[in-house]
């Protein structure tokens, strides 16, 4: 076995960039400004534009992107948030942390909400729904659009992990009411760090949620509302800039990776997540339906020198934390099985095409034991 192949890994993306990350940090120290500056202006501007939205707001990272939205729609203590119980745990206490209740629906083939399921779920409670486009797959996002604003909901999506992916010819995070994306380092434009952003076309909101991000202050140091502190700085946001170009072409190379995989790797016990039907996903991961022993083959996998990510192996629904929430095993049968079965491969930025095809020899020779 030569080395371990990770399931991800900034090594290449850094020794390829570096040195002009060395220059964008100096800039932004030569800059006098390090926190609310150009750098991060200019980044609000870029990635509004490129997510085909009027508006951006830098925050710290996504789970806060998530609550100021919340917060910006008046939630109330008790107030019910449609989502699912495969996501990031993230998605889930900022709901929490807003003082709204959870309501977790099932998913459907491709592991993202099932847009029926929504509708069974709707109350006189019911304030908003986050739709979580997973991996780099994108939910039916018009549909569940029609669907919230035919009951007045809020809609927000969770882009965390689908920067670039569009459905039906539309980007993700400029369908919805509000839009959260992370730029934690394994995204698809991942940071030095931690980063989120939010984008929405309503001003008003975009105003309140600038004000939410910063103390609550408009100007001059006095307070308009009750804020919080949940400022991008300058040296992510300029990364960021930088990387935002390289975007489409990251995501052009991560879809032939995953192409390989499928290619060479498919078995009958084995097989890609389906994409969903009219979209172009970022393949954030590559994850795959392994109908077996899932824990049995991850293990496997690592002695023979090929890192691999599950997400998630728990559903949210019934971890610790949310016990009082009353789910039980078996009440989102789908997501409990997704979290069973599902396994992804490496992927990361500037993949080496040999790695890729050591992964799918490595992992050939596995499969072929079973
Ligand atoms: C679906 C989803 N939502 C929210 C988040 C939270 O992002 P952050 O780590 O930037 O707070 C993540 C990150 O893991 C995520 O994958």
């Amino acid at each position: 076995m030569g080395e371990t192949i990770p399931s991800w890994t900034y090594e290449y993306e850094l020794n390829e960039n570096k040195k002009t990350y060395f220059d964008l940090i100096n800039k932004v120290f030569d800059s006098g400004r390090l926190i609310l500056g150009q750098e991060l202006e200019n980044f609000e501007k870029n990635f509004s534009e490129y997510i085909g939205t009027n508006f951006a707001i830098g925050c710290d990272n996504a789970t806060n992107a998530l609550f100021l939205i919340l917060k910006s729609i008046g939630i109330k203590k008790g107030e019910e948030v449609i989502t699912v119980a495969n996501t990031a745990i993230p998605t889930v206490s900022a709901i929490r942390q807003s003082g709204g209740t959870p309501i977790f629906v099932d998913v459907n083939e491709n592991a993202l909400i099932d847009i029926n399921k929504i509708k069974n779920a709707l109350t006189s409670k019911t304030k908003a729904i986050i739709a979580v486009h997973l991996y780099g797959y994108p939910c039916d996002i018009q549909e569940i659009k029609k669907l919230s604003n035919q009951y007045d909901i809020t809609l927000i999506e969770d882009c965390s992990q689908a920067h670039g992916a569009s459905f039906k010819g539309k980007k993700v995070g400029s369908i919805g009411d509000f839009s959260a994306f992370s730029f934690y380092p394994t995204k698809p434009l991942g940071a030095y760090g931690d980063a989120g952003i939010i984008c929405t076309n309503d001003i008003d909101k975009y105003q309140l949620i600038k004000r939410l991000r910063f103390y609550g202050i408009e100007k001059d140091y006095v307070a308009e509302v009750d804020g919080f502190n949940s400022r991008m700085d300058e040296i992510q946001a300029a990364i960021l800039n930088f990387k935002l170009k390289k975007l489409e072409k990251n995501i052009f190379y991560r879809k032939n990776i995953a192409e390989i995989y499928y290619k060479n790797l498919t078995r009958e016990f084995f097989n890609p997540i389906p994409i969903p039907k009219y979209s172009n996903c970022s393949f954030y991961l590559i994850p795959f339906y392994f109908a077996k022993n899932r824990d049995d083959f991850q293990e496997k996998l690592k002695n023979a020198g090929v890192g691999t990510n599950v997400s998630y192996r728990n559903p949210i629904h019934l971890m610790k934390a949310y016990r009082d929430l009353g789910y039980k095993k078996g009440d989102l049968p789908k997501t409990e099985l997704f979290c069973k079965h599902n396994i992804s491969l490496p992927i990361f930025d500037l993949m080496p095409i040999e790695t890729t095809y050591e992964v799918v020899n490595r992992v050939s020779k596995v499969l072929d034991s079973y």
